[in-house]
């Protein structure tokens, strides 16, 4: 970081394309595949806004992370929530029941924020299977790839790329 600081302050068109391209060999994707932003709000702002422009639903647990179907919600869209269980964590039976013909995506928050809690792994990877034949399915995870806690889903590989958006962020600090 401390070589790279003199360069910040200049546009990053090759460094991006590098760092889309180590992304995408680790996921075992094509570099087109990946999706950068200035931090993973604007991301899931620009996914609400096409919830909105399209037309349609954004379903999730209640309460998580929010920027998404607040940004859906300004475009017309409408939120379908599913209340967490009695441990805070999320209530896949509640969420599948939740989805409906025009959902455009189930957006899923894991270790889930505000309130911390993680999904079963092999629970989390075969609702995604599952729920991906009917809609695309938003996996929003922070710090997954490096908090090394035992049981959180390093990777999506082997999930139907067609229908699964992982979005993984990090912070520092
Ligand atoms: C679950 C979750 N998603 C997305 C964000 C947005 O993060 P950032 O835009 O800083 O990458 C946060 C921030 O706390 C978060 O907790």
């Amino acid at each position: 970081m401390l070589d790279a600081m003199d360069q910040g302050n200049r546009y990053s068109f090759t460094e991006m394309n590098e760092m889309k391209a180590l992304l995408a060999q680790k996921e075992g994707v094509t570099p087109d595949h990946i999706l950068l932003g200035a931090g993973s709000g604007e991301l899931l702002c620009l996914a609400g806004l096409g919830v909105g422009l399209e037309g349609g639903a954004v379903t999730s647990a209640f309460p998580v992370f929010r920027q998404l179907m607040e940004y859906a919600q300004k475009f017309n869209a409408r939120w379908d929530k599913a209340n967490l269980d009695d441990y805070l964590v999320h209530d896949l039976e509640g969420l599948a029941s939740a989805v409906k013909a025009d959902t455009k995506i189930l957006f899923l928050v894991n270790p889930n924020n505000p309130t911390g809690t993680v999904l079963d792994p092999a629970k989390l990877k075969s609702f995604c299977l599952e729920m991906s034949k009917k809609t695309t399915v938003y996996s929003d995870e922070a710090n997954s790839g490096r908090n090394g806690k035992e049981g959180i889903p390093d990777s999506y590989l082997g999930l139907p790329w067609q229908r699964m958006v992982p979005c993984e962020h990090w912070h520092t600090g």
